[in-house]
């Protein structure tokens, strides 16, 4: 069943490129049997082009590619390259992926519906100055499953919960459901206040209810009818609260990382943020209380999703392949998930969970490999 997973004997040098997460890698990985080495350099992509022109991206994409392979001496060699594509796509092989749509605050016009494998080959033709052959296209989530099932045979499942979230496993029949129906009964005003302002409205609701992206922002709106209703700051809503997406997920973070959880310690970090000098110790605890909640319920979400796809999978040991800033940097984040799982996973089957170190990068590089292995003709 899981013949399309890595073996650890994968061999070969590849590119690859990661797009969708917090930052945007240009890769080279080295395979060789059980050990790899891994080059990375991460490349800015300025707002205007996140929402700018369909050209503007790809030409953006093929000239940090063409300054990183210039910086790794590596001109002359042919390489084949994984592309990491973090965004919902309509995948028609390998190296074929039609873009339903952006999310993850990306908007660029004049690529939904197209292939974005095509795009960028065209971006890097048109250069000239490189030579790249494009022999997958992924999302991170298989970046993740290839990457953590290549140290433990037993990860069968690849999770992200960072500034978006998704999951994957092995699957032969794929049907899609409408999750927006379905999880429309524990959305809040709150929920649908953030749904309505993101570029994506009405489509990812799961996403929008776990993943980095948005969270800080639900933590803010939150704030903001608390602050409105005088429940908390004397009713008076300061600038910071008042801009979207200036509460981020990654305060959320650091609020929950005060190192002995004392209300002092977080008091000090929320009035350097937020600009609330005169916060009382009860005001603090609400801030802090409303933030605990959202990454509770996120937690327990992710749970529900992973102890599905464990029960449909149904082995006795499965590994979870983890990654994502979420997962990553918030302190209580892993043992809530296991904690929510834990009740769910039906008995007799034993998991874990298991932080993807380097990425996707070289999850890109096994399914290149993966990839090449399968087209060579057998022994
Ligand atoms: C990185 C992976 O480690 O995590 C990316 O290399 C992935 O492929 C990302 O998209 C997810 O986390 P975040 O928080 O950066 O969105």
């Amino acid at each position: 069943m899981y013949k399309d997973l890595p073996t650890g004997q994968e061999k070969g040098k590849f590119l690859a490129l990661d797009l969708g997460g917090t930052n945007f890698r240009v890769l080279v990985v080295t395979l060789d049997g059980g050990n790899f080495d891994m080059q990375s350099k991460i490349y800015a992509i300025p707002q205007e082009i996140m929402k700018g022109a369909c050209n503007m991206l790809f030409d953006h994409i093929a000239s940090c590619l063409a300054d990183f392979i210039k910086e790794q001496a590596l001109e002359e060699t042919d390489l084949p390259l994984g592309f990491t594509f973090s965004f919902p796509l309509t995948q028609m092989g390998l190296t074929k992926g039609i873009l339903e749509r952006w999310n993850k605050g990306f908007n660029v016009s004049g690529v939904v519906g197209k292939d974005v494998v095509q795009l960028l080959e065209e971006a890097i033709r048109k250069r000239g100055d490189i030579k790249i052959q494009i022999t997958a296209v992924l999302n991170d989530t298989t970046g993740t499953l290839m990457s953590c099932a290549w140290k433990n045979p037993n990860c069968k499942i690849g999770f992200i919960v960072g500034t978006g979230s998704n999951a994957c496993y092995v699957e032969k029949k794929v049907e899609h459901l409408e999750m927006m129906e379905k999880l429309n009964f524990i959305r809040t005003e709150f929920d649908k206040e953030v749904d309505k302002k993101s570029i994506n409205k009405g489509k990812q609701i799961n996403e929008k209810l776990v993943s980095g992206m948005y969270l800080g922002e639900l933590v803010r709106v939150t704030l903001c009818k608390l602050t409105k209703e005088k429940a908390l700051f004397g009713g008076k809503i300061n600038d910071k609260l008042k801009k979207k997406d200036l509460f981020t997920t990654v305060m959320i973070s650091e609020i929950a990382a005060t190192p002995d959880g004392s209300l002092d310690n977080y008091r000090k970090a929320w009035k350097k943020k937020c600009d609330y000098p005169n916060a009382t110790e009860n005001e603090c605890a609400i801030v802090q209380l409303v933030c605990e909640k959202y990454i509770q319920r996120a937690a327990h979400m992710c749970a529900i999703v992973l102890a599905s796809l464990i029960n449909r999978i149904g082995e006795s040991k499965i590994t979870v392949g983890v990654d994502g800033s979420v997962y990553r940097f918030h302190p209580q984040f892993h043992d809530l998930m296991v904690k929510f799982m834990t009740p769910l996973v039906n008995p007799g089957i034993e998991f874990d969970l298991m932080l993807s170190e380097d990425g996707s990068g070289r999850g890109a590089a096994l399914v290149a490999a993966t990839a090449a292995s399968a087209l060579a003709p057998s022994e």
